[in-house]
């Protein structure tokens, strides 16, 4: 009985009720407008960043392009084909270059010059070099963007910490890193985060989509806001997609009431500590981290392997957020645990193995419901700014840890219907969507200026008659 309650009180703080998960909403959504605001957002941990996208794919877009693509531990170099009779993205060809962790954490000119340097080798191995198409590049931390080429890094997040590129335009840095090599060059670029890439990547498939959402590595979302909104943008009509970078909700200590002491520790020992507090209970970068901790002091306490630790359990990140998805699988999870546990050096027992899937089960869960209370306020949200009473939207979506984990989406759709009731949320999970992404809002780009030059030739063309008349 008392092992019984030690576990139960172990895990009880990773169990949000609903009402707490109403509360959280709440409070983003007060974030998220303190974000928008034209005074407020300088000290906003939610930072609602204006992206310059200002159109969702209408279909007619089309033409071939270049993205990069970096954000995770890879970086993505594609080839991409916009087809318009068949409204399809085509990814032609593409090619991973690998970052090493010294290169995360060293001199930015390092990290552009290998950037460039991945870029020539693909122009070459697709006969490309010569060519300047279009170029999509998805950045997918924190930027402010001035234009749609220009965008200022605010800070790095997830595994990156580059000196030199902080308060810096990151499209001039790859220019100048192409500029120094001196062997080729690239056509206009549009710079895109990874959510708005997965949205629009979706929005060519299904024109609804108007929220692009992340769980991977790390976490975010985007979404069309009314420009009239946005109170750093000029303008009263239309809409503007903003990348709200909810990774960062929590920063100010809003959340200290569900943070547990290993989200805690997990904030402390990492190389960004106090910043994304809520991406640090929530994403892939961080979630095995905790039920390590978590299992390390169920160890302590005598509640798990006779209180015997091993090595592996003792090293930080040693216990990877895959092995989750692996131990919560519905067939066969326990067999993968129990491997998994012995892998770690653990002398276990059947109860211990439970256990360890109910630990799992706990940090998953409440991943996915912090994100389904988070992904509730933005669908709230849009449905309030329209005045409608029931919106039918679409999500965009990517991310390791929702595309692999075996329940993980279920709970998130459960916590959104809970907490977005008039709201019917269609997910569509996105293939490439980075990549593909970034060459479609290049593409959006060149169909408005196109529209524009065309109705500013027909006014021409009116003004000339009326002058004729
Ligand atoms: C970054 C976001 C990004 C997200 C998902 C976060 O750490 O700040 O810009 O969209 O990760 O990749």
């Amino acid at each position: 009985q008392q092992t019984f309650d030690g576990w139960i009180r172990s895990l009880s703080p990773f169990h949000l009720s609903v009402e707490k998960l109403r509360e959280v909403s709440a409070r983003l959504r007060k974030d998220l407008v303190r974000g928008l605001g034209k005074h407020s957002h300088h000290k906003a941990p939610v930072k609602m960043l204006p992206t310059f996208v200002r159109a969702t794919p209408d279909g007619t877009e089309k033409g071939d392009f270049l993205a990069l693509d970096l954000g995770g531990t890879n970086f993505r170099v594609l080839h991409v084909r916009v087809v318009e009779e068949e409204q399809k993205v085509l990814k032609m060809d593409s090619q991973i270059c690998a970052i090493p962790k010294e290169m995360m954490l060293g001199p930015g000119v390092q990290l552009f010059d290998h950037i460039a340097a991945c870029l020539n080798d693909f122009l070459v191995s697709q006969n490309l070099k010569g060519q300047t198409l279009p170029l999509g590049f998805t950045f997918s931390f924190p930027c402010e963007q001035k234009e749609i080429d220009k965008s200022i890094l605010i800070r790095w997040t997830k595994g990156f910490n580059c000196s030199g590129v902080e308060g810096e335009d990151v499209v001039k840095l790859l220019k100048e890193a192409i500029h120094r090599r001196g062997d080729y060059d690239i056509g206009s670029v549009a710079m895109v985060n990874d959510t708005v890439g997965t949205m629009m990547s979706c929005g060519y498939r299904d024109q609804s989509c108007e929220i692009g959402m992340i769980i991977g590595t790390g976490t975010n979302a985007c979404y069309m806001e009314e420009i009239k909104n946005v109170r750093r943008v000029e303008g009263e009509d239309g809409r503007m997609c903003i990348n709200t970078e909810w990774g960062g909700f929590g920063d100010d200590g809003c959340l200290k009431d569900i943070r547990t002491e290993f989200d805690v520790v997990v904030d402390e020992t990492s190389i960004n500590p106090g910043i994304h507090n809520f991406e640090k209970m929530i994403s892939g970068m961080y979630l095995g981290e905790i039920v390590r901790l978590l299992l390390v002091r169920l160890t302590e306490n005598k509640l798990l392997f006779e209180g015997r630790t091993s090595e592996a359990l003792l090293t930080p990140d040693a216990f990877e957020t895959k092995f989750m998805s692996e131990i919560e699988e519905r067939d066969g999870g326990l067999e993968n645990t129990q491997n998994i546990l012995t892998e770690l050096g653990l002398k276990w027992d059947s109860v211990d193995s439970r256990i360890v899937r109910l630990v799992c089960n706990a940090v998953s869960s409440r991943s996915a419901r912090l994100c389904g209370a988070a992904l509730a306020t933005l669908a709230n949200r849009i449905r309030v700014n329209r005045r409608l009473d029931h919106l039918k939207t679409t999500v965009g979506v990517d991310g390791t840890v929702y595309k692999k984990h075996p329940n993980f989406s279920e709970e998130l759709r459960a916590t959104v219907r809970l907490l977005a009731p008039d709201c019917d949320i269609t997910f569509l999970v996105s293939e490439d969507g980075s990549g593909k992404g970034a060459a479609m809002v290049t593409a959006v780009a060149q169909r408005l200026a196109h529209q524009t030059r065309l109705l500013e030739e027909s006014d021409g063309e009116v003004d000339d008659e009326e002058e004729e008349d």
